[in-house]
């Protein structure tokens, strides 16, 4: 069996003509067609007003911390299990963050460790869409709405995810996406802001074209901001797989599905949760295996890797890792988030490519059982 990676799209003859098209055609008058139709497509994909592509879902988060006037003094929470691309941006702008346990079905952020977080410093929450799960939002809205604190939601990796029919980046004043290589919808590297919020969204056009309003023809910028666009090829790409979406999300539920098939019934083995009123689009399916197996991430990665399958490790805490490591707040975090702690050290990513077919994951499934010790 070849090398089975952890993560890939799935592109077609579409996403190649129009990328195609752009590199032909999307210049002078035409530069920003394929922006245009990639955001308006979006926004009304994801059921809110606005959508503006950037080069990343780490600029979107940033220019949403800028946006809503986030900076220095200002404690920011995140969950403890993310990638630190939702928490870095909060370092970007002179705010301090703040980790959070996680939900131990959801793996999301938890409202009850929200809570016991909350200070008088709390401006905003980065609440995450783990894995592509969606985390109890009616409690984590209740938590910060009585208290006027902005939330923006990372959907990174919930592309098409759903809480109570509604798609997952619609619930903050702000929602942020990935379009990285590894996503369900790629542009190679992406990513767009959302959002209902008028101020917000005109705020953010202005800061991610070095402090200009849009069409200003003048060169004449009034602040010092970013450079944060995305290339019209990579918008048609965008838009081409965007027009793909449901077929995109539907082979990841299949994938799921497979994977499920093969190993709900092992006992100590847990996978990706759906609650009811939820839709899981599982970016990375992910296994937790109990401790009483005796193995923990790194060494489930390493038999798997000599059976030539890629796996990545469960997100670490954000609290355990170096970057973080003088920060008196992680020193709490590692202190009291005994969720993040007790799953992370056990758990996996499991080969989670568009590419995948029933027999790789058969193959996956196979070598997963049998590297777990009897
Ligand atoms: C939860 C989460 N947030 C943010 C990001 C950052 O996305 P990007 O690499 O597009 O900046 C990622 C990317 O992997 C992610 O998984």
């Amino acid at each position: 069996m070849e090398r089975i990676p952890v993560s890939g799209p799935w592109i077609t003859q579409k996403e190649v003509d129009y990328v195609s098209d752009a590199v032909a055609h999307a210049w002078y008058g035409n530069a920003n067609v394929y922006h245009e139709r990639f955001e308006r497509a979006f926004s009304r994909y994801i059921g809110v007003r606005f959508a503006a592509s950037l080069p990343s879902c780490t600029s979107a988060i940033h220019l949403s911390l800028m946006a809503l006037g986030i900076g220095p003094g200002d404690e920011v929470i995140v969950p403890d299990i993310t990638w630190i691309a939702s928490a870095a941006p909060i370092s970007y702008v002179g705010a301090s963050p703040v980790f959070a346990d996680i939900d131990p079905k959801t793996w999301c952020l938890s409202a009850e460790s929200l809570a016991e977080y909350i200070t008088s410093k709390t401006k905003a929450i980065i609440l995450v869409d783990l894995y592509g799960n969606m985390p109890d939002m009616g409690a984590l809205r209740a938590a910060t709405r009585q208290r006027g604190i902005a939330v923006i939601e990372d959907a990174a990796e919930a592309i098409g995810s759903e809480f109570e029919q509604k798609k997952a980046g619609c619930f903050g004043d702000t929602g942020v996406f990935s379009f990285h290589g590894s996503k369900t919808l790629t542009t190679g590297e992406g990513g767009m802001l959302v959002t209902d919020r008028e101020d917000l969204y005109r705020r953010a056009l202005f800061l991610r074209d070095h402090g200009r309003p849009p069409g200003d023809r003048m060169f004449f910028n009034t602040e010092v901001a970013y450079k944060y666009k995305m290339s019209s090829m990579q918008a048609a790409l965008g838009l081409a797989q965007l027009e793909r979406i449901e077929e995109l999300i539907s082979r990841k539920r299949q994938i799921f599905a497979w994977y499920q098939s093969e190993l709900a019934d092992i006992e100590g083995v847990k996978l990706n949760d759906e609650a009811s009123g939820t839709k899981n689009t599982y970016w990375m399916i992910t296994a937790i295996v109990d401790p009483k197996y005796g193995i923990d991430k790194a060494g489930i990665m390493q038999r798997m890797s000599a059976k030539n399958i890629d796996c990545r490790p469960f997100f670490h805490p954000l609290s355990s890792i170096p970057a973080y490591k003088d920060l008196k707040q992680a020193e709490t975090a590692r202190r009291r988030n005994k969720v993040s702690y007790g799953i992370s050290p056990y758990g996996i990513n499991l080969p989670s490519g568009l590419n995948l077919t029933m027999e790789k994951v058969k193959y996956v499934c196979d070598s997963f059982k049998s590297i777990l010790p009897s």
